[in-house]
């Protein structure tokens, strides 16, 4: 059994990689093809890192990736997996700053 990726609509890992296969390149497009991501978008990270894996597929195959929109330039060439949005530590504040 596939694991769920959103759990508002329970849509799991399969059917968004069956939306991705089917063409869908960008987290709205996986929404408008099996719904996931269309509720809270709290899922919306994995779904980019489903899109990411399927550019990485392609790169490994040769192929121009057709989701590389999805994967940063850098990430690309340090060979990095992308952190979840909002996993990032908030810059330190200057003294005196505002
Ligand atoms: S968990 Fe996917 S929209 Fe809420």
């Amino acid at each position: 059994m596939s694991p769920t990726v959103c759990s508002c609509l329970n849509v799991s890992e399969a059917e968004v990689e069956t939306a991705i296969s089917a063409g869908a390149r960008t987290v709205a497009e996986v929404g408008e093809r099996c719904e996931a991501g269309t509720g809270c978008q709290s899922c919306h990270a994995g779904i980019r890192i489903l899109l990411e894996a399927q550019a990485r597929r392609d790169l490994a195959a040769g192929r121009a990736p057709s989701t590389l929109h999805q994967l940063s330039l850098f990430e690309l060439a340090a060979g990095r997996t992308p952190s979840p949005a909002g996993s990032h530590r908030p810059r330190p504040k200057k003294p005196g700053g505002r």
